[in-house]
């Protein structure tokens, strides 16, 4: 196993040092926290110019934080973790609607870089194999928003390259990593910089056309497209449906009984129906 190595990510990133400030830590709870303690420390109350984008990547997270409140478990180096904070133009939350979901494409984008074909995207921003729908990555965006200023995201990403089986045991949905799909052990500082670079060049697209610019790259990846799910509310109630397409904000069309509707990141998790494994969750 090679440790992080923010040269290595840099040099195949091929950024700026100028707008780009990598840190790597060994320990820490959640990489987003620490983004987001430093946006205050730095930003807020001592009021510092800062680089456009600060990424922070950690050997281990001690409290790692999945969607809907749940942990993520990773263990020492079998994971990439990391974060990206960065200063957007867009002043109001709605306007990323559908950011996390072109990080789970750049995500697939670079998976393919590294002929891994058989995975897929989840809707909102999962990544999955194809399979049996097996989890290998999850993103979890944070925002700070401002009235008339810059607003802040913070982009959480793991990815899971070679789980050990303690790690395994904690999490209760099925899951993956990226040894077992492709065989070999694929250095985390380089495919970290090779998910940058993407990520580099998709966001500015994102910042200036929105989601709708990688929409049908989007839906061509999801794993549960023209089929028959199930979605669970935050009150725990279902809706049954078939999956086709996704709303210009990311959010996803749902063709029910009651006719065609449309759900929104953050509202619901989702399962496909009667695929024979007990469950496919966030
Ligand atoms: C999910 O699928 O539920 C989202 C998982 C996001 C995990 C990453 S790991 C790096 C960053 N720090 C966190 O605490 N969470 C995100």
């Amino acid at each position: 196993m090679q440790w992080l190595d923010s040269e290595r990510i840099l040099n195949e990133a091929k950024l700026s040092n100028d707008s780009y400030e990598i840190t790597i830590i060994d320990v820490t709870k959640s990489t987003n926290n620490y983004l987001l303690d430093q946006y205050k420390e730095k930003y807020i109350d001592n009021q510092r110019n800062p680089k456009n984008t600060s990424i922070v990547a950690a050997e281990l997270q001690t409290s790692g934080r999945g969607r809907f409140d749940r942990r993520w478990y990773s263990g020492l180096g079998g994971s990439l973790t990391f974060s990206i904070g960065r200063w957007c133009k867009q002043e109001d939350i709605s306007a990323f609607a559908g950011l996390s979901l072109v990080i789970g494409l750049a995500i697939l984008r670079t998976l393919n870089h590294y002929s891994i074909f058989d995975v897929c995207l989840k809707w909102p921003n999962d990544i999955v194999s194809d399979a049996r729908y097996q989890k290998l990555a999850g993103v979890l965006v944070d925002f700070k928003s401002h009235a008339h200023r810059l607003s802040y995201a913070v982009i959480g990403i793991g990815i899971n390259f070679n789980l050990n089986n303690e790690v395994k045991a904690h999490i209760e949905y099925p899951v993956t990593d990226l040894y077992s799909l492709s065989g070999r052990m694929i250095d985390r500082s380089v495919f970290c910089g090779t998910l940058l670079a993407k990520l580099h060049h998709m966001l500015i697209d994102f910042e200036k056309y929105g989601f709708t610019y990688f929409k049908e790259e989007w839906i061509s990846s999801h794993a549960f497209e023209e089929k028959v799910i199930n979605l669970i509310l935050p009150d725990c109630s279902v809706i049954e449906g078939i999956a086709r397409g996704i709303g210009d904000d990311g959010s996803l069309r749902l063709v029910t009984e009651q006719g065609t509707k449309s759900f929104h990141v953050g509202d619901v998790s989702l399962r496909i129906k009667n695929d024979g494994t007990q469950y496919i969750n966030d």
